[in-house]
C-alpha cells in the first residue's frame, strides 16, 4: 500500500507500526489541523485515523475535517461497537470503524478499504480543437459537456483559451476566478480550492473559465502548468472537456492526459489546410488513435465533401455537425446551451455524439455516494465484520 496516513488522537504505538509496516507514512496531527484547507505546498493525507478510545469528543472535529477536505476517508478505532457511537460516527462523516481488539489486520484492512475508496477518478478528457478561428470549437466544447453533465456525469470544462476565452458567454456567467488562476497555482491544488475557483453551471457541471476581461494573455504558457492542471482535473471528474485554441498552438503539446483529441473543421479550403498542419502535429506526438476530425456546420452543396477532408487529412470523420445559425445565435443571446434541449437537429446532433464517447468511469469516493455511505455503516453493525475488529 501506499500513501499518507494522519493519526488524530490516542497514544497507541502499534498503530503507527502497523501501518508503516504495511508501507503507509504516518503523520500525527492535531485535532483542529485539518479543520480548514491546507495551503502551501503540503498535500493532505489520503486517509485519516481519529482515535477515540481515550478521547471520545475527537468525533466532533470530524464534520469539520470533512468540509475542508472532502475527499480525504476517515476512520475511528474505538473501544465497542457501540450503537450511540456508530449513530454518531455516522452523521459526523465517518467512513469505517475499527473497534476492539485491534490488530494489524483489522487496520490495514480498514485503510485498503478507504484508499480504495479514496482513489482517482481517472476521468476521461476530451480536447476539441478548432483548425482555424471561428469553426465552431467553442460551440461544439460548451454543448458536448453540457450534454455529458445532462447523462449524470460529473463534467468540468476548461476554457483554455487564455487571451480570449468566451464560455462564460455561453453560459451567461462571469467567473470569479479563472483558468488562470489554476495555471499560477498549480502546486497549491487540492479539491477545495479548485471547486473555489470554478463555476457551478448547473449540479453535474462546473466550468473553468476565462476572465471575460483578459484581453491579453498573461506571461508566457507554462505547458507544465497546463499538463497538471488537466492532471488534477481527470481525478476530480469523470469527464473533462477542454477548449482547446488552435492560435496557443503550443496547447497542443500538452494535452497528454487527453483521451480523445478532436480536430474540429468546416468545408473551406483554408480551415481543410490548417487542419492538416494541426492533424499532423497532434499524430506526431500522440499517434493516430487518440486524433479524430469533426466536420462542424456541414455544407451539402459544398465543393468540398466529408470525402474530400477524410482523404486530405487520411482520416475517418468521427462526427459530423448539422449547421443551425439561428440555433446557435439564439442559444448564444440566451446564455444557455443548445444542448439543454435535444430538440432541433443541432442539439440532437449534440447529444447523439455525447452518447458515442462512452460511459463515465465509475467514481470510488465515498462522499459522492450517499447509498453506499449508509450501507458501509450498516456494514458495522453486521456480524460478519471482522475486519472492523469484531
Ligand atoms: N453548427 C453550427 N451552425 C451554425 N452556427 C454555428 C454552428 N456552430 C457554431 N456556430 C456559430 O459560429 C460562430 C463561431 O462559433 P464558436 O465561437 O464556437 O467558434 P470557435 O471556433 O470557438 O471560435 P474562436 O476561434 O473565436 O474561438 C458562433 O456565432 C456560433 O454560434
Ligand atoms: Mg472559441
Amino acid at each position: 500500500m501506499t500513501g499518507t496516513v494522519g493519526i488524530i488522537g490516542g497514544s497507541d504505538k502499534l498503530l503507527e507500526q502497523w501501518l508503516r509496516a504495511a508501507g503507509l507514512q504516518c503523520v500525527h496531527l492535531r485535532a483542529d489541523e485539518l479543520s480548514a484547507p491546507i495551503r502551501g505546498t503540503t498535500a493532505a493525507p489520503e486517509v485519516v485515523f481519529v482515535d477515540v478510545r481515550e478521547q471520545r469528543t475527537l468525533l466532533a472535529v470530524i464534520p469539520q475535517i470533512k468540509r475542508s477536505h472532502p475527499s480525504i476517508g476517515i476512520a475511528i478505532i474505538c473501544s465497542t461497537l457501540d450503537p450511540a457511537l456508530m449513530l454518531d460516527a455516522m452523521r459526523a462523516g465517518v467512513n469505517e470503524c475499527v473497534a476492539e481488539p485491534v490488530t494489524a489486520e483489522s487496520v490495514q484492512a480498514a485503510i485498503s478499504r478507504l484508499l480504495q475508496q479514496a482513489a482517482p477518478t481517472q476521468g476521461r478528457a476530451f480536447a476539441i480543437v478548432g483548425a482555424k478561428g471561428g469553426v465552431g470549437a467553442t460551440t461544439i466544447a460548451v454543448n458536448l459537456a453540457h450534454a455529458l453533465a445532462q447523462a449524470t456525469a460529473e463534467v468540468l470544462l476548461i476554457d483554455l483559451n487564455l487571451s480570449s476565452g468566451d464560455t462564460g458567454t455561453f453560459f451567461g456567467a462571469e467567473p470569479r476566478f479563472t483558468v488562470q488562476d489554476a495555471l499560477e497555482n498549480t502546486h497549491r491544488l487540492d479539491e477545495t480550492f479548485f471547486r473555489s475557483l470554478v463555476v457551478k453551471i448547473s449540479s453535474n457541471l462546473d466550468l473553468l473559465a476565462v476572465s471575460p476581461r483578459a484581453t491579453v494573455a498573461a506571461g508566457p504558457l507554462d505547458l507544465k502548468n497546463v499538463r497538471a492542471l488537466i492532471d488534477f482535473a481527470v481525478r476530480y471528474y469523470q469527464y473533462v472537456v477542454l477548449d482547446v485554441p488552435r492560435a496557443e498552438s503550443a496547447l497542443v503539446d500538452a494535452l497528454d492526459a487527453a483521451t480523445a483529441i478532436f480536430v474540429v473543421v468546416n468545408q473551406e479550403l483554408p480551415t481543410v489546410r490548417n487542419a492538416q498542419v494541426v492533424v499532423l502535429r497532434l499524430r506526431q506526438r500522440y499517434g493516430g488513435e487518440r486524433i479524430s476530425v469533426l466536420i462542424n456546420r456541414t455544407d451539402r452543396q459544398s465543393e468540398i465533401a466529408p470525402e474530400d477532408i477524410e482523404k486530405a487529412l487520411k482520416m475517418r470523420i468521427g462526427h459530423a455537425f448539422p449547421s443551425d445559425y439561428r440555433a446557435a445565435i439564439a442559444a448564444l443571446n440566451k446564455g444557455e446551451p443548445l444542448a439543454k434541449t435535444t430538440r432541433g437537429r443541432l442539439a440532437s446532433s449534440i447529444h447523439a455524439f455525447a452518447q458515442t464517447l462512452g460511459p463515465p468511469r465509475d467514481k470510488g469516493r465515498p462522499e459522492k455516494t450517499p447509498a453506499s455511505e449508509s450501507s458501509r455503516i450498516f456494514g458495522w453493525l453486521t456480524p460478519d465484520r471482522s475486519t472492523s475488529g469484531q
